[in-house]
């Protein structure tokens, strides 16, 4: 499958983001992945679509002498906290059993450090256990029971996180189960009519990934989410899983993702991100690749279409050491949220893998 980005298109988003582009197949000076100056340091704070108060709150605290990390969890405790956030913490769409069950990672660039939990229910703020497994153990994934256990250790308060609209969605979806579902029959590699469970309507991936990048010119990320709503009890995104939903490394830059967590999963998209990054490719650039290496490795039947590209959507954000920025989805029509020194932050368009064809009314 050969797979190429409209270039009119490419350079037209990396201009709404306020970034340099790519000439030829050469990168402008400002494409070096070189340590920067501390004087050229260029806070930036970039997030998913919907972290705009996310990234104007950690963008403040930079702005007064925070560390990325500290800055970027309460800016991401902010959609965790907020009810009408159907894919983040409080509020986010249950699992199968009508449970929530969240994920979170955080890196942060200066220590090398990393955290995470998985499935971890009746906690609102995830992204704050995860950041306390960096802190405060030897160890960096806590899933489960053992996660809740470890943030009740640490004084973190269960709560019910099922809201009442959340709770109204998962009893719908209950009752209309149809082949919408994540258990699949006995099937071959071929099988094309299994499985769609992918119907944006009725499924999401919700999630929120931020990165930043601070006065000191240091690197930090985190990924939070509810995952994958009604998913089989103990399912696992990407969001927790370093490497895959969040990876930074404080030479070269940070990269998150949002969507379809399997598919990355797979593919580890955020290490690849930074590498390609530390080989001279700009964020959004880096971004592409990551969509473009996802596209290449689906082959299930049930998961492409008849032009052989995945039904499903995966978003990448990503900065690098230099403050440039950038975002990419395998479908048109994305957004993600960007702060470079604001007060409020913007919404900048995500460049694409492939064109979102208007549907045929009938
Ligand atoms: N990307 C979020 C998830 O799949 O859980």
């Amino acid at each position: 499958m050969h797979i190429s980005i409209r270039r009119r298109d490419f350079i037209k988003s990396a201009a709404a983001a306020g970034f340099s582009a790519v000439v030829g197949d050469k990168l402008l000076a400002s494409e070096s992945s070189l340590p920067q100056s501390k004087a050229a340091v260029k806070p930036v704070v970039v997030s998913s679509a919907n972290g705009l108060q996310a990234t104007a709150k950690a963008m403040e605290m930079i702005q007064q002498g925070a560390d990325a990390l500290d800055a970027i969890v309460a800016g991401v405790n902010i959609v965790e906290d907020d009810p009408k956030d159907n894919s983040v913490g409080y509020g986010g769409i249950p699992n199968e059993d009508g449970v929530v069950e969240l994920d979170a990672s955080v890196m942060h660039g200066p220590t090398g450090r990393g955290g995470a939990v998985a499935s971890i229910r009746n906690i609102k703020n995830p992204s704050k256990v995860a950041k306390l497994v960096m802190e405060r153990t030897d160890h960096v994934l806590i899933v489960g029971e053992g996660a809740l256990r470890f943030a009740k250790a640490h004084g973190f308060k269960e709560e019910n996180l099922l809201t009442e609209e959340s709770r109204e969605l998962w009893l719908k979806w209950k009752e209309n189960l149809s082949k919408d579902d994540d258990w699949l029959p006995p099937h071959d590699f071929e099988s094309k009519d299994i499985g769609e469970g992918l119907k944006s309507y009725i499924r999401n991936y919700g999630t929120i990934n931020c990165d930043a990048i601070d006065l000191k010119g240091n690197i930090s990320g985190c990924t939070t989410t509810s995952g994958l709503s009604y998913k089989i009890p103990g399912r696992v995104g990407d969001s927790p899983i370093l490497g895959a939903g969040l990876y930074v490394d404080n030479e070269f830059g940070a990269a998150g993702s949002t969507g379809r967590g399997e598919a990355n999963l797979l593919s580890c998209s955020s290490v690849m991100i930074v590498e390609y990054m530390s080989q001279g490719k700009s964020p959004e650039q880096a971004c592409i690749m990551a969509c473009e290496r996802i596209a290449r490795q689906t082959k299930e039947k049930r998961l492409i279409d008849e032009k052989g590209r995945p039904k499903f959507d995966v978003r990448f954000y990503a900065l690098n050491k230099k403050g440039d920025f950038g975002s990419a989805s395998i479908w048109s029509g994305g957004k993600f949220a960007v702060n470079t020194g604001e007060k409020q932050s913007r919404l900048a368009e995500s460049a694409y893998l492939y064109k979102r064809e208007p549907r045929a009314s009938n």
